[in-house]
């Protein structure tokens, strides 16, 4: 769906990818509805932005369902219609294995990156299904198809995003709504620090032997795939270069990933 002069709902609009998704579309002319949890982090953006009244503010946690259920009325209330979602707020989970993983910060990682984008996607369903064309972009992450040692609740979170996505893309076939899913690679973004993770050498996502992407690079792949109606957005050499590998065969991948990642987590016990 081309994004000028369309209505879009960014998640995570404070910082990083969502931050420059929100610039973007705004500078393709788009009316952006930017939701994030930090308030103070919208309104950096939207001093950024100096959008007028085409960027409307949105302070809410996703995994309030209430919360979330009440925002399409106010996207509405606001800019007179809804024509997009971009599911993209997500954290990461902390640096251990499932073994050492807190039942809290698990169940966290769950609710934000799963029951968020589920929930938001829920209450504007039927909203953008009466428009003359409409478009759902959820991010999931290249440990969506592939595992993370260390993250693994966070991958398959992200897997859980993907099959989601892939299932509204069958369901809306013979709907106007189109429906993408991205899996970026690594991205230069605060992610570890927003996610309240600490990681002693090295911030989570953002290791990788490939070269971490700008954001505001990430940002126009997804807005060029979401433009070109992708059914998938691959971000990033790493993400294309490990989709393949994994194809190829995952054993092997699973086990490059593994060796990559062996000096993020302590030695087993
Ligand atoms: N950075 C990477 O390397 C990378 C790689 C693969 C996938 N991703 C995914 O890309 C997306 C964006 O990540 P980013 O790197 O820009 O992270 P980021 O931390 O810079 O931005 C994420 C934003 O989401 C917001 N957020 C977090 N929880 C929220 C909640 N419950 N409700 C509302 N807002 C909430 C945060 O406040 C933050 O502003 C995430 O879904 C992430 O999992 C990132």
């Amino acid at each position: 769906m081309k994004t000028s002069n369309k209505v879009i709902v960014v998640t995570g609009g404070g910082n990083g990818i969502g931050r420059e998704l929100v610039l973007l579309l705004l500078a393709r002319q788009a009316r952006v509805a930017a939701v994030d949890i930090d308030r103070a982090a919208l309104e950096q953006t939207a001093g950024l932005a100096s959008a007028g009244e085409r960027l409307s503010l949105h302070p809410l946690d996703i995994t309030d369902l209430e919360a979330v259920a009440a925002l399409p009325e106010q996207v509405v209330a606001h800019h007179g219609a809804v024509d997009g979602l971009i599911n993209n707020a997500g954290i990461i989970q902390p640096f251990v294995r499932v073994n050492d993983l807190a039942y809290p910060a698990l169940e966290r990682v769950m609710r934000v990156n799963f029951y968020g984008t589920l929930y938001m996607t829920k209450s504007f369903l039927p909203s953008l299904l009466k428009r003359p064309q409409a478009h759902i972009v959820n991010v999931s992450s290249m440990g969506g198809f592939l595992p993370v040692p260390g993250q693994t609740v966070y991958g398959a979170a992200k897997a859980a995003v993907k099959l989601l996505t892939e299932g509204l893309h069958s369901e809306l076939l013979n709907t106007r709504v189109r429906v993408t899913v991205v899996f970026p690679g690594a991205v230069a973004t605060n992610i570890t620090a927003h996610s309240g993770v600490n990681i002693p050498s090295s911030p989570g996502e953002q290791r990788s032997s490939f070269k971490p992407l700008e954001a505001s690079k990430a940002a126009r792949i997804i807005v060029e795939g979401m433009e070109q109606d992708r059914f998938r957005i691959l971000v990033g050499s790493d993400a294309r270069f490990l989709d393949l590998l994994y194809r190829f065969n995952p054993a092997y991948a699973a086990r490059f990933i593994a060796e990559k990642m062996k000096s993020l987590l302590p030695s087993a016990s």
